[in-house]
């Protein structure tokens, strides 16, 4: 119990609750702002103070990766102000928000094509990646001019060039190579993937790596998720019952039980 020397807290979370990696569509700001009477531009930004709030909690809870999917790679269909509004804010997110993450001892990855971003801001999400490369925390995955298909589409040639070129051959390319040639290597495939906002669709997230993921959709909009909304959805995960193509444990009914591969 807080408060009594020698206790310990009690844990926010049972630990089947705890995803290892958490992913989060960030959803519904321009509806957050419009039911509000504001720009869609205020909703973006209150999204901003959502991220770091979310951040935190995360850390506090334990989760070792939080993915945030803050921008896809067809949200360049959105008009130029939108899209200079959302530059901009991730822009200002790195420069002001690096020295807290550091201190929250937390490691920035940046996931999504890089060669339609400009030089500075490539610059900036490598230099937040560099300078916190050190930290033993959790890792922040920003999800940035992301999309599945383009990402598995740079998979398929960069393979496919090994081959032509003789260094591989084609039955020689596994399950675990594909993981290891997506921008996500070295990330674990996420355990579960938060959506806000009501919709009920992945928009182009992590396809490949959502196999086994399980989804919670809530309905409030971005800028409303806070930590007690964090903890709701995250105690329904803990609630599901993951079997990875084998059996749950009671229905083994005494013979050899069945070890899950996923997971
Ligand atoms: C999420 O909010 C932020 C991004 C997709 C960049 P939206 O901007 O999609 O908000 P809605 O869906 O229009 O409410
Ligand atoms: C998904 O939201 C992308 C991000 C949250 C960054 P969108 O608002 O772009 O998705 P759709 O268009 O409703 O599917
Ligand atoms: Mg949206």
């Amino acid at each position: 119990m807080a408060g009594h020397p020698g206790l310990a807290e009690a844990p926010i979370l049972d630990a089947v609750s705890i995803p290892r990696h958490l992913a989060v569509i960030m959803d519904g700001n321009g509806r957050w702002a419009k039911a509000r009477g504001l720009s869609r531009t205020q909703g973006h930004r209150q999204g901003v103070v959502a991220v770091r709030n979310i951040v935190a909690s995360a850390t506090k809870i334990g989760i070792e990766y939080l993915t945030l999917f803050s921008f896809s790679s067809e949200n360049w269909s959105r008009p130029a102000t939108e899209i200079a509004e959302l530059l901009g804010l991730l822009k200002l997110f790195i420069r002001k928000d690096l020295s807290t993450l550091k201190k929250q001892n937390v490691r920035v990855l940046v996931i999504g094509g890089r060669a339609d971003l400009s030089a500075d801001l490539v610059d900036l999400l490598e230099m937040a990646e560099e300078r916190t490369a050190g930290n033993t925390g959790m890792t922040l995955v920003i999800a940035f001019n992301y999309g599945s298909r383009s990402e598995m589409t740079d998979m398929v040639r960069r393979l496919a060039r090994e081959v032509e070129q003789g260094r591989l051959a084609s039955d020689q390319i596994s399950e675990e190579m594909i993981s290891s040639s997506l921008y996500s290597a070295g990330i674990p495939d996420p355990d579960v993937i938060i959506r806000t906002s009501g919709e009920k669709r992945l928009s182009n997230f992590l396809l490949w790596q959502a196999a086994y993921a399980e989804f919670v959709f809530v309905d409030c909009n971005w800028p409303d998720f806070d930590e007690q909304q964090l903890i709701l959805a995250l105690e329904e995960y803990g609630r599901r019952n993951r079997r990875f193509g084998g059996l749950a444990e009671e229905d083994c009914q005494g013979s050899k039980k069945i070890v899950a591969s996923g997971g």
